[in-house]
């Protein structure tokens, strides 16, 4: 099923063709089916989270309350609070190998909206931007409401679902304007070493002379086993005027809900993405800033994220070994985030699930697990499985999702 067919548009004269031609977030529109289901009392297993289960660090907690109780809450500067902006700016010169300035640090509401406010920033009409596929559901909706073209590239399971070199290569035209490297990535959990970012890097440095590359590193610091994240700007210093980097709080710290982003780019473009900012939320809601702020520089902070990342890891081999009780299916193992991307392509075809789609309406529906149906990312065939639950969901979700994949094969 394409990703325009998951969801119907809308069909009305009041909206414009900008707004109907957009689709809502399959991720969210999974979860609220599964909220309205346990809310009339039906147990659910929800596989459909797209954040932490965790709390945010205690500090941060503490720190936020404290705000709101003792300060009065007023704006702060479009592009951020000074002390926020200088903190990411030595965060990430530190994560990156190479002085940030802030005035290259932009701070907005999630890393969703720095990637909108960067793609506004660098975009003309019809500038194209290259998604490695299956990708993260809103990249190529964000490029559109930008007024560019998303070239969705698909990569395979036998590559890893790694973008490929030579398939970058084939994608690029002269109106290539950027290329979004996710890693590790959603929905499939796949990374990129330093060696698969320098190929690609390559590519870019000899065939595309205005082509950015932005680096999602949403989930940066969520990687397990041998694999480590690879900075670009660490890897590729002879394109570093045209690297922009998104990053933020919300998975790291478990701070989905607080909607705080930043952007890293040359001082131009984040001066372009601030005034986009400035015309659209005037910045990021200031509580929210203050506690990022604990975030990124209390020092009891790092401990509680290893703690997770630590429980991520293990709820990754709990969810990857008791998916291999079911036959015909291709997991991957995933280098970080907290998704599996499973390939259920051998069950799909028939009654009652001749896609991913209806596969994961039917194991929602009939079975109480919730999943997200693969074709909303580009990848139909497969679905995704997110692991930030808890070790006893992971048990009693997989259970259901053994028996009812055992009963699709029975038929
Ligand atoms: C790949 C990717 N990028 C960005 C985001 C958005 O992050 P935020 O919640 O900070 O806007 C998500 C959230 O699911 C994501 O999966």
């Amino acid at each position: 099923m394409s990703r325009a067919g998951t969801i119907a548009a809308i069909v009305d004269d009041s909206i414009s063709q900008r707004a109907a031609s957009i689709r809502p977030s399959a991720t969210f529109a999974m979860a609220a089916r599964a909220a309205t289901l346990r809310a009339q009392g039906r147990e659910i297993h929800d596989f459909s989270a797209g954040e932490p289960d965790f709390r945010p660090p205690t500090a941060v907690r503490e720190a936020t309350a404290a705000f709101v109780r003792e300060q009065p809450v007023r704006y702060t500067p479009v592009a951020g609070l000074p002390a926020l902006r200088e903190a990411v700016a030595t965060h990430l010169s530190a994560v990156h190998g190479s002085t940030i300035t802030p005035s290259r640090v932009l701070i907005s509401c999630g890393a969703k909206h720095s990637i909108a406010n960067l793609l506004q920033a660098l975009l003309e009409p019809g500038d194209e931007v290259v998604i490695p596929t299956p990708a993260w559901v809103s990249y190529p909706d964000m490029v559109r409401l930008a007024g560019g073209v998303p070239v969705e590239v698909a990569t395979t399971a036998a590559d890893g679902f790694r973008l490929r070199p030579e398939a970058l290569e084939a994608a690029l035209t002269p109106r290539t304007r950027a290329l979004v490297l996710n890693s590790p990535g959603n929905p499939t959990g796949a990374g990129y070493d330093a060696a698969a970012v320098r190929a690609l890097g390559e590519v870019v440095a000899r065939k595309a002379p205005r082509t950015w590359i932005m680096a999602d590193d949403i989930y940066r610091r969520l990687t397990y086993g041998d694999f480590r994240h690879a900075s670009i700007v660490r890897t590729l210093a002879d394109l570093h005027p045209r690297l922009a980097i998104v990053d933020g709080v919300s998975k790291t710290y478990a701070m989905t809900g607080y909607r705080i982003g930043y952007l890293v780019a040359s001082e131009a473009l984040v001066l372009g993405a601030t005034r986009v900012q400035g015309q659209t939320t005037s910045g990021a809601a200031t509580p929210s800033q203050h506690a990022a702020l604990v975030a990124l520089t209390d020092p009891t902070v790092d401990a509680e994220v290893d703690a997770m990342c630590l429980a991520f890891a293990r709820r990754r081999d709990l969810m990857l070994a008791r998916l291999a009780a079911i036959p015909d299916v291709h997991v991957p193992v995933p280098d970080g985030a907290f998704y599996v991307w499973m390939d259920v392509r051998a069950y799909l075809g028939r009654d009652p699930v001749p896609d991913d789609a209806e596969l994961s309406r039917w194991l929602l529906e009939a079975h109480g697990v919730a999943t997200v149906p693969g074709g909303a990312f580009g990848g139909p065939g497969y679905i995704r499985l997110s692991y930030a639950t808890a070790d006893a969901v992971i048990e009693a979700g997989c259970a259901r999702l053994v028996a009812a994949m055992a009963a699709l094969r029975r038929g």
